[in-house]
């Protein structure tokens, strides 16, 4: 039987029986499903210093304890209401929002949900190994975090799909644990989501760069007509922050680490043989993880993007801040690829709004480079860590049908075979990021020799605190 305690919520679900019966049918799945496919090793004797969200006001969602993963207990939260709120931008701007799913609108409502709903638990498959090659108790903590958070969101989807989608919905949350993260036959909806994330590199970029994709999708919900939509992507984006922070702080620790390393050899040292993580293998991992993560957001020109607007399913990110929230008339200027060529055109802005959900993506990431950069200017080093041009490596989109250098310029399909592990992770690189995580570090307060400790530990905790610990 499921109660408050059990799933903390705040949508009534004790006076919902309808909702309360389909989700006690749903949990047990779910249960079984983080069991098989969640966090490997880490299910029964380790008791994790979680934050659990028990009420969305700032004090109630920032409770921690010692849990056992499989206890966590995932709720089901909205962002408070806003009183007399209003469509803010497409075709019915200014008429209030929707609290049902209008019939002509299901369809495209339901794809967006199932497709941010499959990005949860394909992440937390993703990283199912990461526990056994953890830098430290801290970092292993912090990896637990971001999956129980994900399996929240999960549960955020499943309670819409639940809710607002009748049979179809419940069809979908089923089939939301029956695919998986690079299986064959069932894989997830999206490329990026199915990448493995074998080692701690690609985690951090992954919380860094896709963890940010999932930030501007849920921005761009969260304007929503469809308030409970925007309610749960609300107090979504509250739990992202924190996946972004690890993945920016693990990469400035990483960095820190290669400087303190570098030092140490007389600026001039090979920090691999220092056992240490080179720039070069960090631009690599930057250029891999922002390209998959731009591919995200979609094709340049899209007219489901253009109706998703113009219908008021899916808005820009910060939408109060434009001016013109119509977009009957506005152009877009955008590079694009015509017979071969590149050249710059203008296009109607609405089919342009995965671009410029992209723009505010990459302004994001390159203030997140530019703090990374400072890292490096601090400890005298004049190298720097960039952001690739937006063509480069690209899977989705116009650009996918050619090959770019980091530069943007045009590359013949030989020199992009020739050449591509100049860019991006090889073999090789794999292969020593797995050498020095090949042990993990599981004693209090020790850090693998490649990463340097975080500045303070959780919630007033010290960084020597055992955020991870085994029953005896
Ligand atoms: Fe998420
Ligand atoms: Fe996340």
């Amino acid at each position: 039987m499921i109660s408050a305690e059990r799933i903390p919520n705040n949508v009534g679900l004790s006076s919902n029986k309808r909702l309360q019966r389909a989700l006690e049918h749903w949990q047990p799945k779910y249960i079984q499903w983080w069991r098989d496919m969640g966090p490997q090793g880490f299910q029964d004797y380790h008791q994790v210093y979680v934050r659990t969200a028990v009420s969305v006001d700032p004090s109630g969602w920032a409770h921690f304890e010692y849990v056992k993963l499989p206890e966590y207990r995932w709720g089901i939260f909205l962002a408070d209401p806003v009183h007399d709120r209003r469509i803010g931008f497409g075709d019915f701007m200014g008429t209030p929002v929707w609290q049902e799913v209008p019939g002509e609108f299901r369809n495209q409502l339901r794809r967006l949900v199932v497709t941010q709903g499959d990005t949860e638990p394909a992440s937390v498959e993703q990283q199912r190994w990461l526990g056994q090659r953890c830098p430290s108790l801290y970092d292993l903590r912090n990896l637990f975090q971001v999956n129980v958070e994900e399996g929240r969101h999960l549960w955020a989807m499943v309670y819409l799909l639940h809710s607002y989608f009748g049979r179809d919905g419940r069809d979908e949350a089923e089939e939301l644990l029956e695919r998986q993260s690079g299986n064959r036959d069932k894989p997830r909806i999206l490329d990026a989501f199915n990448e493995p994330i074998e080692n701690w590199l690609d985690f951090f970029m992954f919380t860094m760069f896709t963890d940010r994709d999932g930030k501007s999708q849920l921005l761009s919900l969260s304007e929503s007509s469809l308030d409970p939509l925007s309610r749960t992507t609300r107090f979504m984006l509250t739990e992202e922050a924190h996946h972004m922070f690890v993945g920016e702080t693990g990469i400035s620790r990483i960095l820190e680490r290669t400087c303190q390393l570098m030092k140490g050899a007389g600026y001039s040292g090979d920090v691999r043989k220092l056992g240490g993580i080179d720039l070069e293998t960090l631009q690599k991992f930057i250029n891999l993880w922002f390209s998959l993560s731009l591919d995200l957001h979609g094709n340049e020109v899209s007219t489901n993007a253009a109706s998703y607007f113009a219908n008021g399913l899916k808005g820009r990110a910060y939408e109060e801040k434009w001016d013109d929230h119509k977009v009957t008339e506005a152009m877009y200027e955008l590079e694009l690829l015509a017979e071969g060529k590149l050249e710059r055109r203008h296009i109607p802005m609405r089919t342009a709004m995965n671009e410029v959900l992209r723009d505010w993506y990459v302004g994001d990431c390159q203030a997140g480079v530019t703090r990374w950069n400072r890292i490096l200017e601090r400890n005298g080093f004049s190298d720097r860590l960039r952001l690739p041009d937006r063509k480069f490596n690209r899977g989705i989109g116009m650009f996918s049908a050619v090959h770019f250098d980091p530069e943007g310029h045009q590359l013949s399909d030989a020199d992009w075979d020739r050449r591509k592990h100049e860019w991006l992770p090889s073999v090789t690189d794999r292969e020593y990021l797995m050498s020095i995580q090949a042990a993990p570090v599981y004693e209090p307060g020790k850090f693998a020799n490649y990463i340097a400790p975080p500045q303070r530990g959780i919630k007033g905790q010290p960084v020597t605190f055992e955020y991870v610990r085994t029953e005896a």
